[in-house]
């Protein structure tokens, strides 16, 4: 309990120095170099060394950081230390899967590790805060953002959440290993207009108390021990100056005891949105309704000492705002040493550590989907002559994927070399077909996705047209997905398509292996081609992960988080969606809710995914058929692997429930088990159904339970049809 700490410090400081602690600045090693001179002469060197900051993103390394932490700690008049934070999305320098990749792993233990080998770099370099993990529910693959956060399901969303965070923090904020999360970005940014980034969300209460608030609810309760602003207006409000989402939710009602920092000039963005004249009233804005670390935005370090002044703000709202900095700094033990995390030694022992690199295998391993497998064209079986073909098949750089914190540059492994070292007695031959831009990658010069180079389509027809099999890279570059890498068409960009259907002309025994950070529109490409495996961006071992699965060393288990459309149309499409009061399919039926072009399902739903394995789902059985508040019913049900391979399964189950008071969902995930299942194996998978998983928010945000009846569903995916009813007495 830091209280008593905090409040000693709190009552010997200025006015300036507590606003000093809601200032964050991006400050480069300018500021810490001998040549420091640049650094030195502006305001805000002046500013740190007089405690007008509080903390820094983007300073990294052991040694810049204990600079700065020493010029902070001995300079100004309190000595109160740095924070100093960086975006570790997937790795801080062993990258591992881009999240939604992680994500399709369902495999928390895992994804908790790979956050815990990302804390365990950081904080060798001096880092004690990330801000991670995204937490944002997305249904719209046209927002690049949808690659850092774990899809489209809210329950599934939270249980990442936690044991990301749980992954990051670990038991002690004060170790050396481990650093501070981030619940970003509170709230509702994966529902940008249209899926452009920064669009404004307009959404119903429904929608953000079952699928935005959940996720962040699991943060709290996971002890996250920051929170971010999202850059959104929400209902008309913005994230950054929200009153409802800050204070009446995450303090009042979640009892909230952590900090919460805006994003990159959210305040300064309250006068864009056309809420704030000036930056002084956004300030104003932004302080009162919760907001308590500036991020760039320099509006609290300009304005909040002249606002107490002038009466038009209270210092206790300041004061309360900066006890949360300072308890932050004391639980990651900074008052008891500044430099604790900045030891150089330590640092080249565990940054981009060997275990790290095998985790990161580990991971990519588990997170490959096989979407499609047409006459178990996979496993490879003894095929000579193999074409590698596309602009992703040779590329160390594209799997590294967009955050990258600080990879670096073409270190992945890249699917050619992987087949090579998988397939040594195998003929491969390479041609890259086609160039793929590598997208807007650059702050200043974006560039749009539109080539038409068709000079290396020759020599790939040749080599498809000579060869056994033909494995396609086809997608995404790193860049194109990722923050403001929105799109209008989801299919793969440029001309891929074309070169792909080219090939397909000449030889069409294709394995189609994608790599991106979205779902994809695939129509053709699943009609038309045998196997799809979609291969994300998985990091530092992309390559020898595919080429294992793809030579059948792997067995793919994972399943996908995110809905992939039929058409960008479609969009948004998410599996939990409400019934309608039109939802038939009759036959011959015109006014029901649907598409004249292309029919309601997605092309590959929310928890599909495919393995060599083939699983056999027995009946669901129940312990009983009703329930009253205080029991629970028992669901169990069998999976036999009736294949010759062992595999593992996602087992999940969804809940619906028919009659309620605000119209329900079709279903919901409430429960999922990844289990192994050996070849020729029975296993028994038995879920507890509690009163929690029958219970919905209502749109002013209080959680009901309602007695009626529900269908469980225990099945491979989210279409599964397999379902009992129970009833709620
Ligand atoms: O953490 C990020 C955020 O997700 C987007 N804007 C910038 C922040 C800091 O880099």
């Amino acid at each position: 309990d830091y209280n008593y700490k905090v409040d000693s410090l709190l009552s010997i400081m200025t006015l300036e120095e507590k606003v000093g602690q809601l200032n964050q600045y991006s400050l480069g090693s300018e500021f810490t170099g001998p040549s420091s001179k640049k650094g030195q002469d502006s305001i805000r060197y002046q500013q740190l060394i007089s405690g007008q900051v509080g903390s820094v993103l983007n300073l990294l390394g052991a040694e810049n950081t204990r600079k700065m932490q020493k010029l902070v700690v001995e300079e100004t008049r309190l000595g109160i230390p740095l924070l100093f934070a960086y975006d570790v999305i997937h790795g801080y320098k062993t990258m591992f899967p881009v999240p939604l990749a992680e994500s399709s792993s369902w495999n928390l233990d895992l994804m908790q590790k790979t956050a815990a080998a990302a804390a365990a770099e950081t904080a060798a370099s001096g880092v004690h805060w990330t801000f991670a993990p995204m937490i944002d529910v997305t249904v719209d693959a046209r927002w690049g953002r949808v690659m850092e956060g774990a899809g489209e399901d809210p329950f599934l969303q939270s249980e990442i959440a936690k044991a990301r965070i749980k992954g990051f923090q670990g038991s002690d904020l004060s170790s050396n290993r481990t650093i501070a999360a981030t619940a970003k970005h509170f709230a509702g940014y994966g529902y940008a207009e249209s899926g452009k980034d920064y669009n404004s969300v307009n959404i119903n209460n429904y929608i953000l108390h079952n699928h935005i608030l959940p996720p962040f609810k699991a943060a709290v309760e996971a002890e996250a021990a920051s929170f971010m602003n999202s850059f959104n207006d929400i209902n008309g409000v913005p994230a950054t100056a929200n009153e409802y989402l800050l204070q009446e939710i995450l303090r009042n009602k979640w009892d909230y005891n952590g900090v919460v920092v805006s994003d990159w000039n959210s305040i300064g963005e309250l006068v864009n949105h056309g809420v704030s004249a000036d930056l002084k009233n956004a300030a104003k804005k932004a302080i009162n309704a919760g907001s308590e670390i500036d991020m760039e935005g320099t509006a609290y370090v300009q304005n909040l000492v002249d606002l107490v002044n002038i009466g038009e703000l209270k210092e206790s709202i300041v004061d309360k705002a900066v006890r949360h900095v300072l308890q932050l700094k004391y639980e990651l033990g900074l008052f008891d040493d500044p430099y604790k995390y900045s030891n150089i030694q330590r640092e080249k022992e565990v940054v981009g550590h060997e275990s790290h690199y095998q985790l990161a295998e580990e991971m990519a391993k588990e997170s490959i989907v096989l979407l499609k497998n047409e006459n178990e064209l996979l496993p490879i079986k003894n095929t000579n002559n193999i074409a590698v073909i596309g602009p992703l098949a040779n590329d160390q750089d594209t799997p590294l994927g967009n955050w990258r914190a600080q990879a670096v540059s073409n270190s992945a492994t890249s699917l050619l070399d992987g087949l090579k070292n998988a397939l040594p007695n195998s003929n491969i031959e390479y041609a890259e077909g086609v160039k793929l831009s590598i997208g807007p990658n650059n702050f200043f010069e974006e560039q749009l996705i539109n080539q038409d180079d068709r000079s290396g389509f020759k020599e790939a027809i040749q080599l498809a047209k000579q060869s056994d099999l033909v494995i396609l890279a086809l997608g995404e570059t790193a860049y194109m997905s990722g923050e403001a890498r929105s799109r209008a068409d989801i299919g793969l960009p440029g001309l891929q398509q074309e070169l792909l259907k080219e090939i397909h002309a000449v030889n069409p025994n294709i394995v189609l292996v994608l790599m991106n950070g979205r779902p994809l529109s695939l129509s053709w490409e699943d009609e038309n081609i045998p196997a799809i495996v979609e291969a994300w961006h998985l990091g530092q071992k992309a390559g020898d992960a595919i080429a294992a699965t793809l030579v059948g060393d792997n067995n793919p288990s994972a399943k996908l988080t995110m809905s992939f459309p039929r058409h960008v149309g479609q969009i948004p499409i998410y599996y939990n969606h409400k019934i309608t009061g039109r939802p038939s399919t009759a036959p011959g039926m015109v006014f029901y809710s649907h598409y004249t072009d292309v029919v309601n399902s997605p092309l590959y739903p929310f928890g599909y995914g495919l393995s060599y394995s083939e699983f056999e789902y027995g009946e669901i059985e129940l312990s009983a058929n009703a329930m009253n508040e205080s029991e629970e019913i028992t669901a169990s049900i069998d999976i036999k692997n009736i294949s010759n391979v062992d595999g593992k399964e996602i087992v999940q189950l969804y809940i619906q429930d028919l009659v309620a008071e605000e119209t329900p969902m079709v279903k919901s995930l409430k429960g999922f088990k990844k289990v192994d299942i050996k070849a020729g194996e029975t296993v028994q998978v038995e879920f507890k159904i509690t009163k929690d998983m029958l219970s919905y928010y209502k749109s002013n945000g209080e959680l009901t339970l309602e007695k009626g009846a529900f269908h469980v569903f225990i099945g491979p995916h989210s279409q599964v049809q397999n379902y009992e009813e129970i009833v709620l007495k």
